[in-house]
C-alpha cells in the first residue's frame, strides 16, 4: 500500500526567522497529535533550508528543495545543486512546478534532467505535471498530460531509478486561485496517469509511486480529494505557510491512510 504523503510548497515565502517557527509548529504538532501515518515535507526557500532542517531534526518531518539545476557545478550564477540541496539536509526537491515552467520558461526537456540528475545525486523528484484551463476547456487535459509524462519522466528515466520518484498532479488553473479541481476530475487525470506509468514502466511502479493532488487542497476540501483511489496525498501552497491548516491538512491524510 502507498503511504499518504503532504508536502509543503512555501514558494518565495518566510524568512529564515519565519520558517523556523512554521516548520518547528509542524513538527511539534506531527509529534503532538501522533500523525505518523502520512509522510510530511516541507518545501521552504533555499536560504531557510538549513534553518528548517535544524528545527525539524529528530521528527518525523523531512524536507525538500523548491528546484535544483541539473548540473553538477560551476559556472551557473544563481543556481543551487543537488548535493548543495542534500548538503543541506534536503531530501527531495520539486521539480517542474507549473509556475518555473511558466514564469522561468522550464520545458519538459529541462525538467526531465533535472529530474534525472536529482534522482542520480540521491534526492527524490516529486515531478509536477498539469494543464492550463485552455486545456480543460478544449478537453485535451489527458492528451497534454500524456505529453509531459512521456517528455519529463519517461525522457529522464530509461527504467523505474532506485530511488523511485513521486509525480504532483497540479492543474495550473487550481492552484493559487482557489478553484479546486472536482475529486472526481482529480482521480480521472490521476489513473490516467497512473496507467501511463504502467505502460512506460511496468504494474509495479505503476503501483508504488506516489502521485500527489496539488492546487487550492485547503482544510475543507483535503479529506475528499485524499480519498480517492489514485490520490496519495497533496502538494500544498497556500495552505501550507500556517501550521494549523497545514496540520489540518496532514490529519485528513492520515484518516485516509488508516482508513484504506
Ligand atoms: P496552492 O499551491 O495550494 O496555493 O494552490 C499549490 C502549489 O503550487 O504547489
Amino acid at each position: 500500500m502507498r503511504r499518504a504523503l503532504v508536502a509543503g510548497n512555501w514558494k518565495m515565502n518566510k524568512t529564515i526567522e519565519e520558517a523556523r517557527t512554521l516548520a518547528r509548529e509542524v513538527a511539534e504538532g506531527v509529534a503532538g497529535d501522533g500523525l505518523s501515518q502520512a509522510d510530511v515535507l516541507l518545501g521552504p526557500p533555499y536560504l531557510a533550508l538549513a534553518a528548517v532542517v535544524e528545527a525539524v531534526s529528530g521528527s518525523a518531518v523531512g524536507v525538500a528543495g523548491q528546484n535544483c539545476s541539473h548540473q553538477a557545478d560551476g559556472a551557473y550564477t544563481g543556481e543551487v545543486s543537488v548535493s548543495m540541496l542534500r548538503d543541506a539536509g534536503a531530501t527531495h526537491v520539486i521539480l517542474g512546478h507549473s509556475e518555473r515552467r511558466e514564469l522561468m520558461g522550464e520545458g519538459d526537456g529541462l525538467v526531465a534532467r533535472k529530474s534525472k540528475a536529482a534522482s542520480a545525486g540521491g534526492l527524490t523528484p516529486i515531478i509536477c505535471l498539469g494543464e492550463p484551463f485552455t486545456t480543460r476547456r478544449a478537453g485535451t487535459t489527458l492528451a497534454r498530460i500524456a505529453h509531459q509524462v512521456e517528455h519529463s519522466i519517461q525522457g529522464a528515466f530509461g527504467s523505474p531509478p532506485p530511488g523511485g520518484f513521486i509525480v504532483a498532479y497540479e492543474p495550473v488553473w487550481a492552484i493559487g486561485t482557489g478553484l479546486t479541481a472536482t475529486p472526481e476530475q482529480a482521480q480521472e487525470t490521476h489513473a490516467f496517469i497512473r496507467e501511463r506509468l504502467e505502460a512506460i514502466f511496468g504494474l509495479e511502479c505503476a503501483q508504488e509511486t506516489r502521485i500527489l493532488y496539488g492546487g487550492s487542497v485547503k482544510p475543507d476540501n483535503a479529506a475528499d480529494l485524499f480519498a480517492q483511489p489514485d490520490i496519495d496525498g497533496g502538494l500544498i501552497g497556500g495552505a501550507s505557510l500556517n501550521s494549523a491548516d497545514f496540520l489540518e491538512i496532514i490529519r485528513a491524510a492520515q484518516m485516509d491512510s488508516a482508513s484504506t
